[in-house]
């Protein structure tokens, strides 16, 4: 079912604005967020005061001549951002050649290996602008006349909670890691695990159930017709697709989005109060390689190419709803709604959805100070295998590592995690950290490699072969100085679940 936004008034206001706007910096002052919405007069705008004010005062907003508002992360209300919607449809599109103007990096191959593999003819032949502009006017088109009214659905969130995404039996296991991490965690976050159909069946649910706080677990089917987001599945793939329909469905307000193979370090609670998420209402984490210069989806979303930014990892993922439940319906836009997968001929799952569908709305998110750490096994004789990363508290003055996410950890061979928990003191052994990791701009030459583990005594024949990161001109250093007693938490948490199954 599809409705039309009512916005008539909002409009309205935003045309005002730009007939003002060509004369002065408009501010405007937000309205305490309880008193918006059910008016349906939330903002009020007055045009007078000079820029300045609007810089001192705590919530004052500046909107510029053509109606965008600067810092739109602070609209208090997903209904306050219909005006700077507008705007952003109204802007003149970018050509692919302005936007590959943004980034000019020496050596591309060294921080864009995304899609390396893949013989997509967009890799080497440019889009036309006419294709781009096609495009760009289809999202417009989405978020003109077919957004779902954040009114109407409201009522159906409502606290924080992790999500996590799982339902078949390994997923389930990597599930139970994570509960038995928050538990000595002590975390007291309720915790709402999406899943599809019959995948899911009472007996597991229960016995997920039993490992978590009464009344605070809870279960949503995504193939269920009363889900705002539907959705499709498909049980030979990887469903990214579940991902961006989770975080809308959720029954949280303030969702945070946890993948089965990731492992809270800390209390998740504790990302809500960070400042970062107090800023921007956003968490979203860097991944490791850059997006390449000409990808289609720079120009797509009127971005210039930038060199200060990386990949989205979505292994974990903070988004207050009450805010951003347009722009996360534009996320599963891109990634759900084209029958001929436009979208995922460059972008990979899920994971840059929410960074651009952010940026096509013209609204900062949060990211944290650091980038990610790549953390791994190490040989006795230095080989270095990334397979996990370790990511940060968003905060600068906060230098913990807040996650470990596995995500190559399964492309480990049973034989090979053996030998190393055996052998070397587990896989947790080493890690490497990007010296300037707080300066996004400096780049570092990482890829990812195979691990033909030529190293490990008695090999079995036709061993699988391992994908790593790697950091090649970092040196690698032992995990234990900075995260010490994680390997010994592992094993108790269930971590080798993987060696019995
Ligand atoms: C429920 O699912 C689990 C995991 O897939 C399976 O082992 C179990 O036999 C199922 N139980 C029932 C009652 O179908
Ligand atoms: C970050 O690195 C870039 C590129 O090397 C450099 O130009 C910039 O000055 C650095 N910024 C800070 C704050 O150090
Ligand atoms: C990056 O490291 C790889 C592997 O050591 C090497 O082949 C490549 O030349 C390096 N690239 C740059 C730009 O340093």
């Amino acid at each position: 079912m599809i409705y039309p936004v009512r916005q008539p008034l909002k409009i309205s206001a935003a045309v005002f604005l730009v007939v003002l706007g060509l004369l002065f910096t408009y501010v405007f002052f937000r309205e305490d967020a309880a008193g918006i919405g059910s008016s349906g007069s939330g903002v009020s705008y007055s045009g007078s005061w000079p820029a300045s004010v609007g810089h001192a005062s705590y919530g004052a907003l500046i909107v510029d001549s053509k109606g965008l508002v600067k810092d739109a992360h602070r609209l208090p209300t997903a209904d306050s951002f219909l005006p700077h919607f507008k705007a952003v449809t109204e802007m003149k599109g970018m050509t692919m050649d302005e936007a590959k103007s943004g980034c000019t990096w020496l050596y591309p191959a060294a921080v864009t290996f995304t899609f390396d593999g893949s013989d997509a003819d967009w890799k080497l032949n440019d889009r036309s602008d006419m294709e781009l502009d096609r495009q760009r006017n289809k999202w417009h088109e989405f978020i003109e006349s077919q957004l779902l009214p954040f009114e109407e659905y409201k009522e159906r969130f409502d606290g924080r909670g992790i999500i996590i995404v799982a339902g078949n039996e390994k997923s389930l296991k990597r599930v139970r890691v994570i509960l038995r991490q928050l538990m000595k965690l002590k975390s007291e976050l309720p915790i709402e695990i999406h899943f599809w159909g019959q995948e899911l069946n009472e007996s597991s649910r229960n016995a997920l159930q039993e490992l978590w706080q009464p009344n605070k677990m809870f279960f949503n089917d995504l193939s269920d017709p009363a889900n705002i987001a539907k959705t499709k599945f498909n049980p030979y793939l990887i469903n990214y697709q579940l991902k961006t329909a989770a975080v809308i469905n959720s029954r949280f307000a303030e969702p945070f989005l946890l993948d089965s193979d990731n492992i809270p370090i800390i209390d998740p609670a504790e990302l809500y109060d960070s400042a970062t998420y107090r800023e921007f209402g956003t968490l979203f984490w860097p991944d490791i390689a850059r997006t390449r210069t000409n990808n289609p989806m720079w120009p797509i979303t009127n971005t210039k190419c930038r060199m200060d930014e990386y990949e989205q990892e979505s292994g974990q993922l903070l988004v207050d709803k009450r805010r951003f439940f347009y722009h996360l319906q534009l996320a599963d836009w891109f990634g759900n709604a084209q029958p001929d997968q436009y979208y995922s001929k460059f972008l990979l799952g899920d994971k840059d959805l929410f960074r651009f569908s952010w940026h096509a709305l013209k609204t900062p998110f949060g990211s944290p100070a650091r980038w990610l750490t790549s953390v791994g096994t190490l040989t006795p004789d230095g080989y270095y295998c990334g397979h996990t990363f370790a990511q940060y508290h968003p905060d600068r003055d906060d230098g913990r590592i807040a996650f470990l996410h596995g995500g190559l950890l399964k492309t480990l061979s049973k034989e090979l995690i053996s030998w190393h928990r055996e052998t070397n003191g587990g896989i947790f052994k080493a890690y490497k950290k990007h010296p300037h990791d707080e300066n996004w701009s400096v780049t570092t030459n990482v890829s990812i490699k195979w691990d033909i583990a030529e190293y490990l005594p008695n090999k079995p024949e036709g061993m699988p072969v391992a994908s790593c990161t790697d950091f090649y001109d970092v040196e690698p250093k032992i995990l234990e100085e900075i995260l010490p007693g994680f390997e010994k938490r592992y094993e108790e948490i269930g971590g080798y679940w993987m060696l019995d199954a």
